[in-house]
């Protein structure tokens, strides 16, 4: 499908997505304090990987914006702080951060690395539920008890909850099916599964809105095209690996049928399904349009051209070094993007006349 007949029935969708939403929903009450809650990966980490295994992340991640290491993979904001900028909110404090969280914007319960399977290992999917479902609980139970401020029962039922995983799953059974199609395309389903049992616990316990990312062209990262020998054949018309943006595809066109099962299901969710994909596809695609250079080269990183990437110097670790100017890379460490590539998936998401993150809080 064509880029512009995906953003059409996206745009259809949303129109249908927000239109039932306003008409069913009546507003006695005054309009409930902004939150999100969200789970996932490192594109949506802020700082659990950090607070939860103790993972250093240093300088030179941060560079650009916040000037040390905040427990983000990436020069500086993710997609997830332009939302919390565009919306008035301070940055979410990870879950797992112990001193002086501030939950009034939210909690991001994202670990970097985290994958929908294995369940019962920290922090994947089904375990950063569950520390919802405990959060939720002492929250309520604290409340009752006069103490602090923290979310209420209105605030969970207006809360977004969005989810931004897969990557990692998708990556891992590449990785261990020798870059071969068909064994990862077996496991998607698993990888859906977990994810639509998300939203219904969510749900379950009081969650409506949700805003669900898609998976993005993991084939297209300089990590990947630097670590797997690669001919002309194994590449796609811009120069991304196919077998990783097929099952990317694939895995996305899951979670869509998943997203529309579940509006089916939960008849008073709101269930937004973001094609995080296509927008990241074009930067790769038309660099020069959004003022990139070298789409295909990590800025911080070994090795120079044409990829700069090297698994025993990789960003950060003695060797490494940094690209002159950041803001026209479009990926930093290999796999991770730049806050200016950020920066403008996030803007595309925002500005999407019938997507508006700001009517559904
Ligand atoms: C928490 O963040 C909010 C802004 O989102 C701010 O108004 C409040 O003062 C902060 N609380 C503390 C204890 O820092
Ligand atoms: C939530 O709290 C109730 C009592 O307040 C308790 O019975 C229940 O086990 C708790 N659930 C979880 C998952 O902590
Ligand atoms: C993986 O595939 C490559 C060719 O793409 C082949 O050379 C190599 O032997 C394979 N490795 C394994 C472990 O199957
Ligand atoms: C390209 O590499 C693939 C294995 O990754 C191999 O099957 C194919 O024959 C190669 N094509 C050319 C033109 O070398
Ligand atoms: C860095 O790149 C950005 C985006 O392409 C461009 O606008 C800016 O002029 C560049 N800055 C320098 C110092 O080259």
């Amino acid at each position: 499908m064509d880029m512009k007949k995906r953003l059409v029935i996206l745009w259809v969708c949303m129109v249908l997505v927000l239109g039932m939403s306003g008409s069913t929903r009546a507003r006695a009450r005054a309009r409930p304090a902004i939150r999100i809650i969200n789970f996932g990966d490192s594109n949506s980490d802020t700082g659990g990987v950090l607070a939860g295994a103790g993972l250093p992340i240093g300088l030179p991640h941060g560079i650009t914006f916040f000037h040390r290491g905040t427990g983000r993979f990436g020069d500086g904001r993710l997609i997830i702080d332009f939302f919390c900028e565009h919306l008035k909110l301070s940055y979410l404090s990870p879950y797992l951060e112990s001193l002086a969280p501030n939950f009034t914007s939210g909690v991001n319960f994202a670990v970097a690395g985290a994958m929908t399977l294995p369940q019962f290992v920290p922090f994947q999917l089904d375990v950063q539920v569950r520390q919802f479902v405990h959060f939720k609980n002492r929250s309520l139970e604290l409340l009752s008890l006069g103490s602090g401020n923290f979310i209420n029962e209105d605030g969970f039922h207006s809360a977004v909850y969005m989810i931004d995983i897969g990557q990692n799953d998708l990556l891992v059974a590449l990785y261990a099916a020798n870059l071969s199609y068909a064994p990862v395309a077996a496991k998607i389903p698993s990888f859906i599964a977990e994810i639509k049992l998300a939203v219904q616990t969510l749900y379950q316990y009081g969650g409506r809105k949700f805003w669900i990312h898609n998976t993005g062209p993991l084939g297209c990262a300089p990590k990947e095209l630097a670590l797997h020998a690669h001919n002309a054949t194994d590449l796609d018309k811009i120069g991304c690996f196919r077998v990783h943006n097929d099952l990317a595809k694939l895995f996305n066109k899951g979670l869509h049928k998943m997203c529309k099962e579940l509006r089916s299901l939960l008849k008073d969710a709101v269930i937004v399904y973001v094609d995080v994909y296509s927008i990241k596809y074009n930067l790769f695609a038309e660099p020069s349009k959004y003022g990139f250079v070298e789409p295909f080269k990590a800025c911080c990183g070994y090795g120079g051209p044409p990829n700069n990437y090297n698994v025993k110097a990789t960003c950060g670790q003695p060797g490494y070094s940094i690209c002159n100017n950041v803001t026209s890379a479009i990926v930093w460490d290999g796999v991770h993007y730049t806050e200016a590539a950020n920066s403008v998936v996030a803007a595309t998401i925002l500005s999407r006349s019938s997507l508006k993150l700001e009517q559904l809080t």
